[in-house]
């Protein structure tokens, strides 16, 4: 007991109420924004831990002005906010919610990829704007899904259970990923391939890869030329893993017929000139955004942030070297 935790940014109420059970101090941020860095830095010092916003960038900077904390538990599977490395080299314990959101933001690259393909954004500001003159045999032609080619790129927990999804519609699902994956083989009839191919074949192309410094600007000009002028692009993963001044660009020019978009490169900046394009379908990173997944994300890092605190193993903890450091 005695513990004191801060928590960057109000969450479920279920989330911080298991931290008051068995914390003698839970802060949480009062606003209903990010913390700025100087409030970052400020707020961090004296805790015994933190839970983080995939917004809070967590470097060196922070956990040396984060004194006596034991580590830092983020709301998101996603962690390149956190340096890794710099965390295990200064003991400092960090956790993820893996797992629990994997349906929901599966769900929202469908979102997407529907809105996209039947142009929903564009019909609604149409609508809206009072321009509805009735039926026209011409108006908003889309595209089908039934029957065509989804391309995974990332076929982790999120990128297969959005191709699982598939099998409604019958789709036939290309994939690119480091490993095999039984799973999509066996389940959706899936075949792994080169991106280079997958590009080629693909009529949706939807990303679910991590953001490593592998994966920046995985796609750009030359990716998004070598997709069909029919295809549509969908990024619910990081930003950053397209070049949006390219994307922008591959839209403008009509060489993709079109984009679903949940993360930006310069979040939350857009690019200039892509709020314009009507080809594009935005929304404001809301891929976990659900009552119950965000629910289960506060407990999953509280009960994270708790094990940190107390020095006992945390369930959730991605840089297990850590523990044997100690
Ligand atoms: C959201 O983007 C997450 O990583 O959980
Ligand atoms: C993230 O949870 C992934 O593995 O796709």
């Amino acid at each position: 007991m005695g513990y004191n935790v801060y928590v960057t940014r109000a969450i479920p109420e279920e989330g911080l109420e298991r931290l008051r059970r068995e914390c003698e101090t839970v802060e949480v941020n009062p606003e209903d924004r990010a913390l700025t860095r100087a409030e970052l830095l400020e707020k961090v010092r004296g805790r015994d831990g933190v839970l983080t916003m995939l917004s809070d960038v967590i470097d060196e900077e922070v956990m040396r002005a984060a004194t006596g904390a034991r580590g830092f538990a983020n709301l998101a599977v996603g962690f390149n906010n956190f340096d890794v490395a710099k965390a295990t080299a200064l003991g400092l314990v960090l956790t993820n919610t893996p797992g629990v959101l994997t349906d929901a933001t599966a769900d929202l690259a469908w979102a997407l990829l529907f809105a996209a393909a039947r142009r929903i954004g564009e019909c609604d500001r149409f609508v809206r704007a009072g321009r509805f003159a009735g039926w026209g045999p011409m108006l908003f032609l889309g595209a089908d899904l039934t029957g065509r080619t989804l391309g995974i790129v990332g076929a982790g927990r999120i990128g297969t259970a959005m191709a699982l999804k598939s099998r409604g519609f019958e789709m036939k699902v290309l994939y690119c990923d480091p490993s095999i994956n039984e799973t999509l083989e066996r389940e959706a009839g899936a075949r792994r391939v080169e991106l280079n191919d997958l590009l080629a074949e693909a009529d949706f192309v939807s990303v679910h890869v991590p953001l490593l410094d592998g994966t920046q600007h995985l796609f750009g000009a030359e990716q998004f030329r070598r997709m069909k002028p029919t295809a549509i692009f969908i990024n619910t993963s990081r930003g950053p893993i397209h070049d949006e001044a390219a994307l922008v660009e591959a839209l403008r020019l009509h060489q993709i017929a079109g984009a679903g978009l949940d993360v930006y490169e310069n979040e939350p900046r857009l690019h200039p000139g892509l709020a314009g394009m009507d080809n594009a379908v935005l929304v404001p990173h809301i891929g976990s955004a659900t009552v119950a997944t965000r629910t289960r994300m506060a407990v999953m890092a509280a009960e994270n942030l708790l094990a940190i605190v107390k020095g006992r193993r945390a369930p959730n903890c991605i840089n297990p070297d850590v523990y044997g450091r100690k």
